[in-house]
């Protein structure tokens, strides 16, 4: 893709110098005006053209990811008008092969992350755990030697998998509670059985097998290494650095699709809301993030944190420099909702830090001056402004939704078709460029510009977070233990896998 296409139907040739006497303040409504579909979906291509020449997803890990991460840098470096930094940081990479096969039949299993290799194909009989494998009195002497098929539920994988490995099981299966592939995350390295998961109907078919003796054979082979991995940071030049706006998505995919809409949509409408602001001046410095390893467990934004509060860098000092903080993940979800996060905590009690409110208002308000409905999402941590919230920044942002089933009254007011995931493609292979919504696309990407050109200028209404701030927001993570030990994919969850640990 060429970026040219943007300047030019800006009509302008380069980007603004910052000191420019003719460069104009940004404004919301010239921003917006900048943000075209044929850049949102060239962008997209491009990201498509990454995964296809790099085995079908962008990663973390991988070269599909790589090439993202330095194609971003080097958009936002010819500009002219950011000051690029390519962060590394080193994370536990890990990933499997996984074949698993019973009573002569093939059946689809995905790799629990974090697991361990089984010593070459093990074939052994099935055997079921009494009820759903969460304390060792679920596992019964026989277990031992044996493939142990156990229901999803109640207690993470990882306490399934260290539970049948302390009793001696050759392997473990864990199968789903609801419809569709089972993968997940046994969250760390430890001493489990090899494990995969695999879908209900699956399971049910293995727990038929079970009276009349089927064996099955398991082989899982795993590489788990450290690999280093990039955030991709742009910062606006001009502006005033201790007034400062963040906003991203991230730059990786899951293995098992290119994630165009996840979350390349948000990448690339942030990008796009990049290069139209350099059009402008700003006030308050912008500073546009693509985060790596989120679909591991919003691994970059963490680390991004924590090389600026103090953990491995910075100061608290720092992290009050940042005013705002917008998160875009899935914005162009094929049967899509217009969800924007429930900062005030109104729908489900379940607030940002203070100013949050005003950025739900904010954005709600775009909606509303285009007559168009808007529905509230709840900050599930799924995502990366997680890191944000935890930090006390006033957080927000846009989400149109993942494998959740469009409700009726969702029909009603967005269209599309009811009982049917918002996103049918998510964390699949179908998550390619042929299934965005192009009206949400350009729309929320728009929605994108319209609260950069407000917070460029002014953080009204946006308190500073403080020490006090951060206080109520090591409360807000023990609550927020509840919804990270929910069920996978619970409403609202942008991004499982990474995070999928029961
Ligand atoms: C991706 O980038 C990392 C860090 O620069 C490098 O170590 C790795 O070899 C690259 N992987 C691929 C597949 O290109
Ligand atoms: C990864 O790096 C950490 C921290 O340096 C180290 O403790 C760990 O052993 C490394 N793991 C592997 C698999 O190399
Ligand atoms: C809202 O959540 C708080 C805890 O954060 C709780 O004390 C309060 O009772 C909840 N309110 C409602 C209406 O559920
Ligand atoms: C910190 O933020 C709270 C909530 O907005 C505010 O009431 C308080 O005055 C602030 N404290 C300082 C020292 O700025
Ligand atoms: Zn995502």
């Amino acid at each position: 893709m060429r970026t040219a296409s943007l300047f030019a139907a800006a009509g302008v040739i380069a980007p603004a110098l910052c000191n420019s006497k003719r460069t104009p303040i940004v404004s919301s409504e010239q921003l917006v005006k900048l943000v075209k579909l044929e850049d949102l979906l060239a962008g997209s291509q491009k990201l498509q053209d990454f995964a296809d020449a790099h085995g079908g997803n962008r990663a973390f890990g991988g070269g599909g990811h790589n090439a993202t991460v330095d194609w971003l840098a080097e958009e936002l470096e010819k500009t002219g008008y950011y000051d690029v930094v390519k962060q590394p940081f080193v994370e536990l990479f890990s990933a499997a092969t996984v074949d698993f096969s019973a009573g002569g039949a093939d059946y689809k299993v995905e790799y629990m992350t974090y697991g361990p290799s089984s010593p070459g194909t093990v074939t052994a009989p099935l055997i079921a755990a009494n009820n759903i494998g969460c304390t060792a009195a679920d596992f019964p002497a026989e277990v031992t030697g044996k493939l142990v098929v156990i229901k999803r539920g109640e207690c993470p994988f990882q306490t399934k998998a260290l539970n049948a490995k302390a009793a001696g099981a050759a392997g473990a299966i864990i199968y789903n509670n609801i419809a569709g592939a089972l993968s997940g995350t046994l969250g760390a390295v430890g001493d489990y059985a090899p494990t995969v998961g695999t879908s209900l109907e699956v399971g049910e078919t293995l727990l038929a097998g079970i009276a009349s003796g089927v064996e099955g054979s398991l082989f899982v082979e795993t590489i788990q290494e450290n690999r280093t991995n990039y955030n991709v940071i742009a910062e606006t030049k001009g502006g005033d650095k201790n007034n400062v706006l963040v906003l991203g998505g991230h730059s990786d995919s899951v293995f098992a699709g290119p994630g165009i809409n996840d979350d390349g949509s948000g990448s690339i409408g942030v990008l796009t809301v990049a290069k139209a602001l350099t059009q402008f001046k700003v006030k308050n410095a912008v500073r546009f993030a693509f985060w790596g390893a989120e679909e591991f467990g919003k691994l970059g934004s963490f680390y991004y944190l924590k090389s600026l509060n103090g953990t491995l860098g910075g100061s608290a000092a720092e992290v009050a420099k940042i005013r705002a903080y917008l998160n875009f993940d899935m914005i162009a979800s094929p049967n899509y909702v217009l969800g924007i996060y429930d900062g005030d905590g109104s729908a489900f009690n379940f607030s940002g830090p203070a100013g949050s409110n005003t950025i739900e208002r904010d954005f709600e308000e775009f909606y509303e001056n285009r007559g168009l409905p808007h529905v509230p999402s709840l900050f599930t941590l799924r995502s990366d402004y997680a890191a944000f919230l935890e930090n006390g920044i006033p957080s927000g942002g846009l989400f149109t939704g993942a494998e959740e089933l469009k409700t009726a009254e969702e029909a009603q007011l967005f269209g599309g078709e009811a009982g049917v995931a918002l996103d049918a493609n998510y964390h699949q292979p179908g998550d390619t460029v042929e299934n965005l919504a192009h009206d949400a696309y350009l729309l929320n990407s728009q929605s994108i510009a319209n609260s950069v050109g407000k917070y460029a200028v002014s953080f009204e209404g946006i308190p500073r977070a403080n020490a006090t701030i951060r206080k109520r927001s090591a409360e807000m993570s023990r609550l927020l233990a509840r919804f990270d030990t929910g069920h996978a994919h619970s409403h609202g969850a942008p991004c499982g896998a990474g995070s999928v640990v029961m």
